[in-house]
Order: structure tokens, then sequence, then C-alpha cells
């Protein structure tokens, strides 16, 4: 084993703790310090050993608790001083989560680093929501994209290529711009009667799952007040939703004698 210090850039998945990888469990076990932010699970929080020492750095959207800066100086102090820091993430550490800014920073400042990958939201969420990102027939491709800018820009996306009636669209971040997205892709040629979804704390056992279509996405997020984190969901595999609804299913009939949602999902 190697004395030098490393930061490990974990992914933790979207919530549920079982769909943490086994590195990411162990490096949990193992680190000295642990720096997570706001979209990582109570539930996967409770897995760290009690004497492990977490810091929140934060990270609601508009409400950073520190700054990226802040966030890659920190990690570079902690290489000062800790052997092991477990950077932990929601979903894939690169999937809009920054990792590659603090990876960048890290080999910049000659710190030793590593990078667990996790499962992303836009997987695990549509796949507990019983969509599935592609299907023959009906969706040959799948784009993530943010939906959100830097305060006050304008979102810069290409429309035309979106608005694709063969692909599925995962929106992450999008919630403050439901309206302008669902116009921008309409007026881009993508029909209004197009399935869509809004999945809030996927995987969790506070998942919603909202099934609207594109011309309605904006009104039904206000209506049923849509918090975050959540994803949109836009696309004909989204048809497929009422008979591939595995989670709540198992929710609903309540299987075994067990009725919490998460535990539940242990049934065989
Ligand atoms: C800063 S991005 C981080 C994405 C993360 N790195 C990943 O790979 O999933 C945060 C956005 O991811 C989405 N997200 C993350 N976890 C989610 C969850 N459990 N349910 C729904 N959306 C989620 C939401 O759109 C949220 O605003």
């Amino acid at each position: 084993m190697r004395d030098e210090a490393c930061v490990y850039l974990v992914g933790a998945g979207p919530g549920d703790p079982d769909l943490l990888t086994r590195k990411a469990y162990r490096l949990l076990q193992e680190a000295d310090v642990i720096v997570y932010d706001r979209l990582v699970s109570e539930e996967i929080l409770a897995l760290i050993p009690a004497g492990t020492s977490r810091i929140f750095v934060g990270k609601a959207s508009g409400n950073h608790h520190l700054g990226q800066d802040e966030i890659n100086e920190l990690l570079t102090n902690l290489a000062r001083r800790a052997r092991m820091i477990v950077r932990l993430k929601g979903g894939d550490p690169l999937i809009f989560g920054r990792g590659s800014e603090e990876a960048l920073h890290l080999a910049q400042q000659g710190v030793r680093f590593e990078i667990v990958p996790g499962i992303t939201a836009a997987s695990a969420c549509t796949t507990y929501a019983g969509i599935p990102l592609t299907h023959r027939g009906l969706a040959g491709s799948v784009r993530f994209v943010a939906g959100h800018c830097r305060t006050d820009q304008p979102l810069d996306l290409d429309w035309q290529s979106l608005a694709d009636p063969d692909s599925t669209l995962v929106i992450y971040m999008g919630l403050a711009n439901l309206a302008e997205i669902q116009q921008k892709l309409i007026d881009a040629g993508l029909d209004a009667r197009t399935p869509a979804a809004l999945i809030e704390n996927g995987s969790t056992p506070r998942q919603r799952r909202i099934l609207t279509t594109l011309g309605n996405l904006a009104q039904t997020s206000s209506e049923q007040q849509v918090v975050s984190p959540a994803l949109a969901v836009i696309g004909r595999v989204v048809s497929l939703a009422g008979e591939m609804d595995w989670f709540a299913q198992n929710v609903d009939v309540g299987c075994g004698e067990r009725s919490e949602p998460h535990q539940a999902l242990n049934c065989r």
C-alpha cells in the first residue's frame, strides 16, 4: 500500500444504498475523511462508520455552501493531512457532477486521485420509474442534457437535434426552465403529445413518478409541486411506464409483510 495521500472521487449513485458499487462501499468504510454534497442520500450517509470525519460542502441550486474553488482547495489541503480522502458525489462524478474539474485541479496540484464511477440519475431513476432509456422501435438513442445555465444566461441547446422523436431526452437540473424547454422542443418540431415523465427523488423511498406529455410538462410540474432533485424524461419510451412500473407495483401490493417501499424492493 502506498503512503501517499489519495483523493477518491466516488459516485454514490442516485440514492438507493444498494446501488453503490462494491468499491464505493469499501472506500466509505476505509476513508479517513469524507467530503460530500447535498445529493448524497441519508441512507448512504448512514453507512459511514461513526468515527469517520465528514465535511458537508452543500451545493443546493443557487445555494452553494462552498464554491467550487473552495472545494478544490479543501481537497488539496486535506491531501496534506489525511491519507485517504473520499469526495462523495451523487450519481456519477463525471456526469454533471464537476468531478472532472476537481480531478483536473488535483492533477495540477500533483495530488494523486482515483475516480470511481456511480450509477447516474438518468439510468437509475428511469429504471426505477419503469422507463427504458432505449427500446426497439421506440428509441434507438438517448441524450442527457443540463436544463439550466449559469445565472441569467439563456439555455444554449441545439433544439433541432434534441427534437428527435426516435430518441429519449433526459433533462437534469431543468425544473426551473421546463416551460422554455417544452416550448423550444415543440417549436423545433417535436409533437406536443410526446409522452413525458417527471421523476423526483428517484430510487429512494420518497420517489415520485408523474406521467404527462411534452405539451403539459411545465404545467404538470407546477401543479404537482415537483421539487429537486428531479429529472424530466421526454420520449416515446415513457409510454411503457404503466406496464413496467415494478417499483411502484411492489409498493402498491406491499410484497410480503413489509410495507415500506424501500424494504419492499427486497421481495423476491
Ligand atoms: C448536479 S446534477 C448531478 C448529477 C449526478 N452527477 C448524476 O450522475 O446523477 C443534479 C441533478 O441530477 C438529477 N438527480 C440526481 N439525483 C436524482 C434523483 N435521485 N432523482 C431525480 N433526479 C436526480 C436532478 O436533475 C438534479 O438536479
